[in-house]
């Protein structure tokens, strides 16, 4: 056992470098200005923030042990230097029983390792211990540092003040002097308090079926969270809550949740160990992942970020739109409100043309649309999706002298031009694939796996990623477009990488989206004005990593407006409603042929980012004269619903006859309220609603948008009178709705 003397000598570094930190991480502590602290005494580290703590320490072995992550602690309240639990029996020893910040696969360890890594000379054992760290305003690095070799790691925490949530990551360090291959790689584990009424929340779902919201009992064991599909996936989204106890109320109970930043396979792994800890690990997917890393070269993991509510799992979501409204959109945390759009693709399809999205830039405008979308179809040989992808120039039947002219008219209108664009794919029919065939994910001598009549670009390879990005800011430059909805139609197949060195060819995984980022970064600063938004068929790239490049998002291709109700509210637990847009579109329509109202249709929409996408050549006047009614309505309501707190009063789930959802304005000064009917039962009344997040005390004037009180409903009344007598809407019939306001008087 020669490590065992280098291992106590590491622990007496580690702990005069700890000795050395005392005097500023005092000063901090008396400050008591800085949320992070550290105790050089006890060697554990605690953050505060809102209504959160979080804390852990050295141990006297060296292992970074979690010790408390709940609802906020007594500024003075206790905690001794943390001590390795003992082991349980001869089979789980000691690293298993005790948690963890991160752990090295090593030292008979059975718990998900935070990473893993194959030596040179086979050895695959890796312990990491603290050695040091950095305290600066709301930021902790903390070194940590194989018992012999010269792996080191940083873990980064930065603590979000206003809502108690924190990110976390790694960087993998080689100063051994020889390549490594990391197989594993998280950004971070979280550790649970122990206990065994856990309930785990995640999102499920498929093309033009995501965000069905899932729950499940933990138990001892694992549930892996994933995508193996390339990109982040319709299947199953980043995100996870955990609930104690077993309410089903939205605003009490302990909740801990949490989101990875990351649009490529990734990989949450929630555990329940045999001592019912509870640790979630999150991070790259370990599957077919192999990053070799050089001597002097650095791994950096996604972002991990989590909080913590003792006020239910609504409030979780609250803090969650909160905080990527504050810290992760563009132009944070100020982000722009999202315009009114119209998007031609389920009107016009493929077939478009000059004088026909002219005609329909018309009609947009005339009901108050602020961005018209051209959709798929305007470049290239594109007619149908069998060709054209790759070819970014106007195709010059459809659009003779180029995009200049529709451009000009829609912003003649008063609207801001956006274009579609699917970047990252190519036809095998397109000129591109015909001169660089090589460019698409694929391994030589194997079939290449067309879906929807295209291969995947492999944007990890410099000349694609120089090609993806000169296209696109040629095509900004050239034309005074505004936005970009940029698609993503497939998931990957085949993802070899022949061009780069067969020990390299996995970096894929990393390299690709690190270079989607970067392309995406570099058109935001060459383009400032340009807004993004991340669709894929829907929302398979929807993630706290894109989120940081995009400005909205398209959560399905599913706009069935009773479907786009339990699709919503599955997205908003994890999304602000500020990013997601919502189309009306036409009745029947296409998924369920199912006939609804307009009405019903802005009604569902409207508790969204509007958009409409229905054919406006067949609309009637009466159709344009209630649309142009409902945007003006919408746009007064626009920034309760896109920045205001969510508050879901009827669940859409589990077969129930009624939804309804209530967004209070930052200031409180505006209550929007929508409200559902799927069909009526028995002839039994509307649930009364009673409002959330009202002030008892101050007076609320009532607006019906759409649909009825019941004739006894006050005009105005008190907060407390809305929360605890509630409201009686009149709503009967199937597919029904009605939404109205409360406005605070002075
Ligand atoms: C998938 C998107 O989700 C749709 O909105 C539309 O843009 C089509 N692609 C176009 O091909």
């Amino acid at each position: 056992m020669t490590w065992r003397p280098i291992r106590r000598m590491l622990l007496i570094l580690s702990l005069t470098a700890s000795l050395m930190g005392f005097s500023s991480a005092a000063q901090s502590a008396q400050s008591g200005s800085t949320p992070i602290r550290y105790d050089a005494r006890t060697h554990v580290f605690r953050i505060d923030a809102k209504n959160v703590s979080y804390i852990f320490g050295v141990n006297a072995a060296g292992e970074l042990q979690s010790i408390y992550w709940g609802a906020r602690l007594g500024t003075s309240d206790p905690f001794p230097q943390p001590h390795a639990l003992p082991g349980w029996a001869s089979f789980d020893p000691s690293v298993n029983t005790t948690p963890q910040e991160f752990t090295g696969w090593g030292a008979g360890l059975y718990t998900t390792p935070d990473l893993k890594i194959t030596f040179p000379d086979g050895n695959r054992d890796l312990v990491l211990h603290y050695v040091s760290h950095t305290i600066d305003g709301d930021d902790l690095t903390v070194t940590m540092q194989d018992i012999e070799r010269k792996v080191f790691v940083v873990l980064d925490y930065r603590i979000d003040e206003s809502t108690g949530i924190l990110r976390r990551s790694a960087t993998i360090e080689n100063r051994t002097g020889k390549p490594f291959t990391i197989e594993e790689s998280f950004a971070a584990t979280w550790n649970l308090p122990p206990a065994d009424d856990y309930r785990l929340y995640d999102l499920t779902g498929r093309w033009a079926g995501e965000w069905n919201l899932q729950r499940q009992a933990l138990h001892p064991g694992k549930v892996v969270l994933e995508s193996r599909r390339g990109p982040t996936s319709h299947a199953n989204n980043p995100w996870f809550a955990i609930e104690r106890g077993s309410s089903d109320d939205q605003d009490h109970g302990q909740v801990w949740f949490g989101a990875l930043g990351w649009s490529g396979n990734w990989q949450i792994a929630v555990e329940q160990t045999q001592a019912r800890q509870v640790r979630v690990t999150g991070g790259f997917n370990p599957f077919d992942f192999g990053y070799v890393l050089a001597p002097g070269e650095s791994l950096k993991t996604p972002y991990f970020y989590a909080g913590y509510t003792s006020h239910g799992i609504g409030e979780a979501s609250r803090l969650l739109h909160r905080f990527e409204i504050a810290e992760i959109l563009p132009h944070h945390p100020h982000p722009p409100l999202r315009p009114v759009v119209y998007d031609s693709w389920e009107a016009t399809g493929f077939q478009v043309n000059e004088a026909g999205q002219e005609a329909l830039a018309e009609k947009a405008a005339s009901i108050g649309v602020e961005r018209f979308i051209m959709d798929d179809g305007w470049f290239g040989q594109r007619n149908d999706d069998h060709a054209g992808l790759g070819d970014w120039y106007p195709n010059p039947q459809k659009f003779p002298h180029g995009l200049g002219p529709l451009i000009a008219k829609v912003h003649s209108l008063g609207m801001s031009f956006g274009l579609w664009v699917e970047p990252e794919m190519v036809n095998p029919d397109s000129e591109l694939y015909r001169k660089h065939p090589d460019w698409v994910l694929h391994f030589p001598g194997r079939p290449r796996s067309e879906e929807r009549n295209q291969l995947v670009l492999n944007v990890a390879r410099p000349d694609v990623k120089a090609y993806v990005f000169h296209t696109l800011d040629s095509l900004l430059s050239k034309n005074r477009i505004d936005f970009l909805k940029w698609d993503y139609n497939r998931n990957w197949s085949e993802p070899g990488w022949p061009a780069a060195a067969p020990d390299q060819q996995k970096k894929v995984y990393v390299q690709y989206t690190r270079n989607l980022y970067s392309i995406l970064q570099e058109l935001r600063a060459r383009h400032p004005h340009v807004e993004i938004e991340s669709c894929s068929g829907g929302g398979g790239r929807v993630d706290l990593g894109i989120l940081r490049y995009a400005d909205e998002v398209w959560p399905s291709d599913n706009t069935d407006p009773f479907d786009r109700l339990s699709i919503q509210n599955g997205f908003t637990y994890a999304y602000t409603p500020g990013i997601m847009m919502a189309w009306v579109t036409d009745s029947p329509n296409w998924v369920n042929n199912r006939v609804t109202s307009l009405t019903y249709r802005f009604l569902s929409s409207m508790q969204g980012a509007l958009g409409i996408g229905a054919n406006l050549n067949k609309w009637t006047p009466a159709d344009f004269a209630k649309a142009r009614a409902l945007v003006a309505q919408y746009k007064t309501i626009r920034a309760t619903v896109q920045r205001g707190a969510l508050y879901r009063l009827i669940s859409p789930l589990h077969g129930s006859e009624h939804s309804a959802t209530e967004y209070v304005a930052r200031d409180g000064k505006q209550v929007a309220v929508f409200a559902f009917l799927h069909s009526s039962q028995m002839g039994y009344p509307y649930p009364r609603l009673y409002l959330r997040g009202l002030q008892a005390g101050a007076r609320y004037r009532l607006h019906m948008l759409d649909g009825q009180a019941s004739p006894d409903t006050p005009a105005a009344a008190s907060g407390a009178y809305w929360t605890s007598a509630g409201i009686q809407l009149i709503l009967r019939g199937d597919f029904q709705a009605a939404a109205f306001t409360l406005e605070r008087e002075p």
